[in-house]
Order: structure tokens, then sequence, then C-alpha cells
């Protein structure tokens, strides 16, 4: 049976697969997720927090929990959706504003504009832009410089 999941602040509603990933759900609903390590819990761009039925997800894995004890705006209630899999109807996720900024080059055209929301780094969920300020050359730097340290350590490193 279909496994109802809600998206916050949205109040999208979708049915998943028993067994499936809230990776495969926010993709289904086309929430642009960078997926920097491939699914592997290794990066946190998929970042999420479960506003309820965190008894409806499998537990953190190692991994997950290892992750995300590096990320700046980790809470209790947050998960890497490509670790968290549903096992029944109930779960309500937040995906945290500003979170899912798509690839570098989309930033890079909004350089000297000034961001209407949080921009927040997508591996670390650093704070980078706050919400009515400039968007900078430099900022755009730092998360291509990020990118190619997690592209080297990602090759350089096996699954747990
Ligand atoms: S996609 Fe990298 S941690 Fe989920």
């Amino acid at each position: 049976m279909a496994c109802r999941v809600r998206f916050e602040p949205l109040g999208i509603q979708d049915d998943l697969a028993p067994d499936s990933t809230l990776l495969s759900g926010l993709l289904a609903n086309d929430f642009k997720v960078l997926k920097e390590c491939g699914g592997r819990g290794m990066c946190a761009t998929c970042h999420i927090y479960i506003q309820g039925g965190m008894d409806c997800l499998s537990p953190r894995t190692k991994r997950e929990e290892k992750t995300l004890s590096v990320v700046a705006n980790a809470r209790p209630n947050s998960r890497l959706a490509c670790q968290a899999k549903i096992l029944r109807s109930g779960v309500t996720i937040e995906v945290p504003a500003g979170m899912y900024v798509d690839v570098v080059e989309d930033i890079e055209a909004l350089i000297g504009r000034r961001t209407e929301m949080d921009l927040l780094h997508p591996i670390s969920g650093e704070l980078l832009v706050e919400a009515g300020k400039l968007i900078t050359r430099s900022i755009v730097n730092q998360l291509r410089d990020t990118r190619v340290k997690v592209s080297e350590y990602l090759a350089h490193t096996q699954d747990v």
C-alpha cells in the first residue's frame, strides 16, 4: 500500500511506495536536490527536517549520523532524504528554505542581486547569504571550491 507524505511549507502531498527513500519523493515532486554524493549519505545536499511521523521512517544510519554531525543547521529532527526510507503513511517533511540552490552557474547569474530568501550552503547547511543581502562573486567561488573538495573526498572514500 502506498505511503502518504506531506511536503511543507508548500503543502504538497504525495503517495510513495513503501521502502522508497524520501529523496525519490523529493525528486518526483520537482525539488532540485543536488545529490552531490549520489545518494550515499555523505554530502547533506538532501538534508530535510521531519515535522511529524519520524517513527514512520527507517532509523538513521551510521553514515547519516556522521554526516549530520557536521551540518551547521542540523536539528534533532534532521534526516538525509537519501537515507530515510518510508515505512508507512504519516510523514510530514519540512524542506529547509533556501536549501535547494541549483548548480553553481545558476547562482553566478545572480551576482550583484539581492536574494529573496536565506541562501544556505548546499553541503554544510551554513548561511551563505541572508535574505535581502547581495550575492557576491566570493560566495560563488566558495561554493565552487567546496564542490571540488567534496568530489575529491568522495572519490577516495568508501561507503560504511
Ligand atoms: S544525496 Fe548526499 S547525503 Fe543524500
